[in-house]
């Protein structure tokens, strides 16, 4: 199959980046729980692990995202006709995180509110649905409510001691979809799903449960399926290096590198292809991740946002978003006229000027509180 590559002109007009007031170096971890540093550093990718504190959890870390991208748009609250917000930290079974975020933001009226989950593919399963609401024309074209306010926040944390724990972090995306001003979104896209107990917190449960190899498998063959799917009957050297950048999800980075060595390998490359494409085109995305850890369903577009910036019109970019249980989807960007400029960059310096760095001790005190 071959792909159209027009780019739609729907896609992401607008975004806002919120990351919590907290951090503490994978390195204080380490300490704590008598671990080699470098085998969260090194062996696992970490870095930093954003932190929430009492005044700051998933709700105003939302409402931050969302009230960045609403006022670097050009448009205003009463042109929002859907809010959806992806997250596997619920705050309640049946009221939809959408509801706080819309009382936070005083967003009412015409408009279509609801919660997504598919643990960390929410967001992206949202924005999906957001592209494809305005696709289909489904808004009264004789309403103002042209745009849709989508928004990937979490909160991601272990047990105390679980081998995920160096994984942790948080952080909130919000994208306003409605014309391209900072990429298009392709109407077609790439999904693969399969179900799979490979990470899964039951009800009542407060962390997650992970079976990590089995998750990086499913990870990794869903990354192989999709993009050979994206690729189809084309040179597959010919597809990746027409790209700009290659953004996963990220639940810590040494994950993503083995998945893009899987997905090379499909494609009968070399170790020294599959490092040049990861150096290239995967790993530069993922200096945000770096700073704030797994932020579940906001991981893959913490590395989008990051991508974009600086890139000019036409550049494409490959978003590969993963959820346990398990669904991925590849989607294909196209960077609009806002890109180049990159503003939502000042959200993130701005967060990371002001955040504190706490130590073993006081991350300890932090979650006996
Ligand atoms: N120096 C450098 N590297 C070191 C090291 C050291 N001193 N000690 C260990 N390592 C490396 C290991 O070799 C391994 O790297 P490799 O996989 O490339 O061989 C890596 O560090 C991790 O070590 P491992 O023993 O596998 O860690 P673990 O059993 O403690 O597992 C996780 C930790 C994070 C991998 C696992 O719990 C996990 O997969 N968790 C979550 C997965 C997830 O988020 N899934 C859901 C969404 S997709």
């Amino acid at each position: 199959m071959s792909i159209d590559p027009k780019a739609s002109s729907v896609g992401i007009a607008s975004i806002g980046l919120q990351l919590p007031p907290l951090a503490m170096q994978v390195e204080e971890l380490a300490r704590l729980r008598g671990q080699e540093p470098a085998k969260y550093t090194i062996g696992l990718g970490c870095r930093e692990m954003a932190l929430c504190s009492d005044e700051c959890g998933v709700v105003e870390l939302a409402v931050g995202a969302a009230k960045r991208a609403l006022d670097r748009w050009h448009g205003d609250l009463d042109d929002i006709g859907l809010i959806a917000v992806g997250t596997e930290t619920a705050v309640d079974m049946s009221r939809p995180l959408s509801a706080w975020v819309a009382d936070g933001l005083g967003l009412r009226g015409a408009v279509r509110s609801y919660e997504v989950k598919h643990a960390c593919y929410g967001g992206t399963l949202a924005l999906r649905q957001a592209v494809e609401w305005k696709l289909a024309g489904a808004v009264d074209p004789r309403s103002d409510k042209r745009a849709a306010l989508v928004i990937a926040a979490d909160v991601a944390l272990y047990a105390e001691g679980d081998p995920g724990e160096p994984t942790q972090g948080a952080g909130a995306v919000a994208l306003v979809i409605d014309d391209a001003r900072v990429a298009s979104v392709d109407p077609v896209s790439f999904p693969w799903s399969e179900p799979a107990f490979d990470f899964w917190r039951p009800v009542g449960e407060a962390y997650p449960r992970v079976d990590g190899a089995f998750s990086l498998d499913c990870y990794k063959r869903a990354a192989q399926h999709c993009f050979r799917a994206m690729v189809g009957d084309r040179d597959p050297n010919a597809a990746i290096d027409g790209l700009a950048a290659i953004c996963f999800h990220v639940p810590f980075p040494k994950m993503v590198k083995k998945a893009v060595a899987q997905v090379g390998e499909g494609f009968g490359w070399d170790a020294e292809r599959v490092a040049q494409i990861f150096d290239q085109k995967v790993d530069p995305t993922m200096h945000w991740n770096r700073l704030c850890g797994n932020a579940y369903t906001a991981s893959l577009w913490i590395s989008v946002a990051n991508a974009l910036r600086g890139l000019s019109v036409g550049d494409r970019v490959a978003a590969f978003s993963y959820g346990s249980g398990f669904g991925a989807e590849l989607l294909m960007l196209g960077a609009g006229p806002d890109a180049a400029a990159g503003a939502w960059a000042a959200d993130v310096e701005a967060d990371l000027g002001q955040r504190a760095l706490v130590d073993a001790e006081a991350y300890s005190s932090l979650r006996a509180s």
